[in-house]
């Protein structure tokens, strides 16, 4: 028989209706429309406003669309991964609220918190349990309620985060469509410039975390931005290299969602037109987990059968890494 690769055969994604555009920013924080958008490319994000909902309310709308998609039943799911950093609560996994609230019942399911860098390192753990011929559908989610930890009196993040995100289906391929090599990598010595810096059991919320206003993300965006440029170049020219590919292989970069002037570095690097580089930062800032489904979920219709499509990221850790796969839909 020949091998297996895991594909993605259906997407779905969701984002919250409201809107918080640069212009409402300016209202909050000392910044201006110009400044945002020359130096993030950023308009507006998407902001989950409904009381009582959750990462995993968004994940489910997202999860129910590629089933209808894909003609498939909640029950029919083996593993569903949730890559998130703002889970609905510290523990169960949001992964295992998904699957009951989408009745997914012959499914086991849990979390991956790698930042920014989530939904690649979840791609990455869930192709694997497809490759070696133990499940044969995997959902991988990608999601963040990042407004639930975001300072919206700190210019320095509020600018940037939204809300939002989405979910693909991994099936087993037989004619070499789906992954077919990945770089992750990661390096802790880098928490200091992108975390929260209380909540968990190394700080446990107290009066004073709180006063402190430590349960917010905190970037240091100047160090962060030299290392996503840097590392997210060097993974996707990698993966190019190692693969023979060259920039007239590569059909689509899809690159995480955090600065326009990171993915146009990146894409520079490997040789590639802005035509082969979607975006939509513009209308949904960086949902972390969520940009590079919302990816799949925006452009899917562009995309052919065999296309070759490159993925890269970088995030809080650092987490960084590309994946390179062929579009099997
Ligand atoms: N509006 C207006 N001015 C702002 C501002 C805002 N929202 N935020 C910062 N500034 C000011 C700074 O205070 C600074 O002023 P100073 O020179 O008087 O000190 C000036 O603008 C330049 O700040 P700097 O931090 O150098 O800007 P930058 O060009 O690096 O852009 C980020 C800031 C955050 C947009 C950028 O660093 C970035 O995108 N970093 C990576 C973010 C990221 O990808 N994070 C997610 C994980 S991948």
């Amino acid at each position: 028989m020949s091998k297996i690769t895991a594909a993605i055969t259906a997407v779905g994604g969701y984002v919250p209706d409201d809107k918080l555009t640069n212009l409402d920013l300016e209202k909050l924080v000392d910044t201006s429309d110009e400044w945002i958008t020359s130096r993030t490319g950023i308009k507006e994000r998407r902001i989950l406003k409904v009381p009582g909902k959750a990462t995993s309310d968004m994940a489910v709308f997202a999860v129910n669309e590629l089933l209808q998609k894909r003609g498939i039943g909640a029950d029919e799911i083996d593993l569903l991964i949730c890559a998130t950093i703002t889970p609905d609560l510290i523990f169960p996994a949001t992964a295992n609220i998904i699957c009951d609230k989408i009745g997914a019942k012959n499914a086991w399911s849990y979390d991956i918190a790698a930042a920014c860098s989530g939904f690649l390192y979840a791609l990455e753990t869930g192709s694997k349990f497809i490759e070696s011929g133990k499940h044969k559908k995997v959902v991988i989610c990608g999601f963040d309620k990042m407004s639930a930890i975001i300072d919206y009196t700190d210019r320095n993040t509020c600018i940037i985060f939204g809300d939002g995100g989405g979910a693909v289906l991994l099936e087993p391929n037989y004619e070499g469509l789906g992954i077919i090599d990945s770089i992750l990598k990661s390096d802790g010595s880098g928490r200091e410039f992108l975390y929260q810096k209380a909540g968990g059991s190394l700080k446990p919320p107290t009066h004073e975390t709180i006063d402190a206003r430590e349960h917010y993300v905190y970037q240091e965006g100047k160090t962060v931005f030299k290392f996503a440029t840097t590392n997210m170049a060097d993974v996707s020219t990698q993966i190019m290299k190692r693969n023979n590919l060259t920039a007239e292989d590569v059909d689509w970069l899809l690159a995480h969602q955090a600065n326009m002037r990171i993915i146009n570095y990146t894409a520079e690097m490997m040789g590639l037109p802005t035509e082969k580089v979607p975006m939509n930062i513009q209308r949904y800032g960086n949902t972390t987990s969520g940009t590079l489904p919302l990816l799949f979920w925006d452009f899917e219709k562009q995309f052919k059968k065999g296309d070759d499509i490159v993925l890269a990221t970088f995030g809080g850790g650092f987490t960084w890494g590309s994946i390179y796969l062929k579009w099997a839909i």
